[in-house]
């Protein structure tokens, strides 16, 4: 009996390679509970009714959280529930913008912000110190250099008896979704008097090969119609074949230049990103900052009226300050927007979700 019991679990959960390799698409059903989504790891968790649900649970959010009355609303949602921000990779607004989210729904957050200063540093492994996070509270966010590592979380809790919500904050140079979430969320905002964001051409520029901003976004882009990328980048950072692939299998139109000139004056948006260095083999030099990627205030004139310069931040040379004063840069509008997604999304894992909309009706 033991035995056989024991044989189900294995055959429930494979291993962790085994399930790593598994192909994303094969295996989005092991991160699902009663019908709803209950980790977020990937960008190809959300369709596109998914989507347009987010944003508009953001804009309720957003409206009810600046009058008291619906800030009170908010803070009582979630007042019984804890969360746990592991961020052992570097993060200004990820983690800020988690932290007040929690805030907005009454969600008590406790937070561990390097390897350093857990008990991993005597030894204690990743895995358990998860599983020990887990015994506290009732959401873990993950944000760790390692590729992969928010799914083993995921993975790991999954086979406990008690498997808590995990959400990515970013992994390694593999992807962001919960930015992605917010880029798409200020695209639909940005362009909600132009018809959304179907049908707009938008470039990506910079380091897409590391750039797990972009990769996410470029997943979420088969739920909208006729869009088209531009990837602008030199030879040695162009986006990787995955993306690439996924691209052609779904019909989206994609193409690849290192002319950012000629692509600024035909686009809906501009999605610069850094050079990461942390991910370079080899130290980078301050010769490796790309002039020919970077936009300039000059570069204004040369784009249409209504196309948008976003960033997912933080920017390094990318993007000269000056043009923070033109309202088509959008990036300060952007990050704020990860808040209001972020409160949405947690709003949404708790099935509070409805009490928002009440709110409305
Ligand atoms: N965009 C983003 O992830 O920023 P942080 O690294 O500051 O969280």
């Amino acid at each position: 009996m033991m035995h056989s019991e024991k044989e189900e679990t294995i055959q429930i959960y494979p291993g962790w390679t085994e399930f790593y390799n598994i192909e994303v698409s094969d295996k989005l059903d092991a991160f699902i509970k009663r019908n709803r989504l209950f980790d977020i790891i990937f960008a190809q968790q959300f369709d596109r009714p998914f989507l347009d649900f987010m944003c508009e649970l953001a804009n309720q959010v957003r409206l009810l959280a600046k009058t008291k009355l619906g800030a009170r609303v908010l803070s009582r949602l979630l007042s019984h529930k804890r969360a746990m921000l592991y961020f052992v990779q570097p993060s200004t607004r990820t983690f800020i913008s988690f932290m007040n989210a929690c805030h907005i729904l009454g969600m008590k957050a406790s937070e561990i912000r390097g390897t350093t200063t857990s008990s991993e540093v005597k030894g204690e492994s990743a895995e358990d110190t998860i599983r020990t996070f887990s015994s506290y509270v009732d959401l873990i966010v993950v944000r760790h250099p390692e590729a992969g590592f928010a799914e083993k979380t995921a993975w790991v809790l999954n086979q406990t008896e008690r498997p808590v919500s995990v959400i990515n904050g970013g992994s390694g140079p593999d992807q962001h979704p919960t930015q992605a979430l917010l880029d798409i969320y200020t695209l639909e905002r940005s362009f909600e008097h132009i018809g959304g964001l179907d049908g707009k051409k938008i470039a990506m520029v910079g380091d897409l090969k590391r750039g797990r901003t972009v990769r996410s976004l470029s997943y979420l882009m088969k739920n909208y119609k006729d869009v088209t990328l531009y990837f602008v980048s030199p030879e040695i950072f162009k986006m990787k074949d995955d993306i690439k692939n996924f691209l052609k299998k779904h019909d989206i139109q994609f193409y690849e230049t290192d002319d950012f000139a000629s692509v600024m004056p035909i686009v809906d948006a501009i999605y610069m990103t850094r050079i990461q260095k942390e991910y370079a083999t080899t130290p980078a030099k301050e010769t490796d900052i790309y002039p020919t990627f970077h936009f300039r205030k000059k570069d204004l004139a040369n784009v249409q009226s209504h196309c948008i310069i976003m960033h997912p931040l933080p920017r390094r040379y990318e993007i000269e300050v000056d043009v923070d004063k033109d309202p088509r840069a959008v990036y300060w509008r952007q990050e704020r927007n990860g808040m209001w997604i972020r409160a949405a999304l947690i709003a949404y894992l708790f099935g509070v979700d409805d009490e928002i909309a009440c709110e409305f009706n």
